[in-house]
Order: structure tokens, then sequence, then C-alpha cells
């Protein structure tokens, strides 16, 4: 795909990167590792939050109206493994999806440049 294009874009846009949230969810609650971090969360309101955060990271037309990262996870006490696991299961949900290797690079270095903002522990 055209190399030019916002990653928004490149990724799929809305429809994708909706469903790379829903499996990057289904992968983290089937995880009981991390599950339990959830428990209290209204999901369907994390899912929208998460995906509207995607898509403005990325260059999408999007607003993110969620807290920053650091007001969101700090009563979470994220652990640096929790984070590496997190991060794993948002990896392999990209790749379940049609998105080229350097795009999947990316979102994990923008990703990966979020934890010193949601590792508290
Ligand atoms: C890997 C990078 C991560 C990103 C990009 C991310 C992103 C987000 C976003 C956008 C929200 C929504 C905030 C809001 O609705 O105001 C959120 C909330 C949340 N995150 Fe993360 N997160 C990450 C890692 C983690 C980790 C490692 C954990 C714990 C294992 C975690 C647990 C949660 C929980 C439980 C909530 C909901 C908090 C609540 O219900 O109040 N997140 N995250």
């Amino acid at each position: 795909m055209d190399p030019e294009q916002p990653l928004y874009h490149r990724l799929g846009g809305d429809e994708a990167i909706t469903a790379v949230v829903d499996e990057f969810y289904e992968r983290v609650l089937a995880d009981d590792r991390l599950a339990p971090m959830f428990e209290e969360t209204d999901m369907d309101a994390l899912r929208a939050h998460q995906t509207q955060f995607i898509s403005s990271v990325t260059g999408g037309p999007v607003d993110y109206t969620g807290a920053d990262m650091h007001a969101a996870h700090q009563h979470l006490d994220v652990t640096h493994d929790q984070f590496a696991l997190v991060a794993t299961h948002l990896r392999e949900a990209l790749e379940t999806f049609d998105v080229a290797d350097e795009d999947v690079d990316t979102v994990m270095s923008v990703v990966g440049d979020l934890e010193a903002q949601i590792v508290t522990a």
C-alpha cells in the first residue's frame, strides 16, 4: 500500500482498527495473568476509547476523548511484565490482520514510547 498515506489509512481506517482492537481485548481477557485487571472496566467504553486512541496516534481524523495515558493507568500499578504482555497481545492482534510488518513495527514503537507513562509499579 502507498507508504505516503497516514499509517491510519494503511492499517485500513476505522473498520480495520475497530477489528484489531476487538481481537486485542479478546486476547487480553483470555490471558489469566491480565484479565483480573479489567474486572471493573466497562469494556465497551474501553474498546471505543482504545479505537480512538490508536486512530489518533496513527494520524487518523479522530479525536481521542479519554484520559491521558498516565491518568488512565495510574491506579492500576501496572508492572513492566504486564506492559510487555499487553504489548505482545497487541502485536499478535495486528499480525492477525493484513498489516505490513513495518506498519506493525511502527505501531509497536509508538506504544513502546508510552511505557513510562503507563508502568507505575
Ligand atoms: C500497551 C499500551 C497501552 C495502551 C496504548 C493503553 C491504552 C488505554 C486507553 C486508551 C485506555 C482508555 C482510557 C480512558 O477510557 O479514559 C486505557 C484504559 C485501561 N487500560 Fe490501558 N493501555 C495500555 C496498556 C495497559 C496495560 C499494560 C494494562 C494492564 C495490564 C492496561 C489496563 C487498562 C485498564 C484496566 C483500563 C481501564 C481503566 C478503567 O476502567 O478506568 N492498559 N488504556
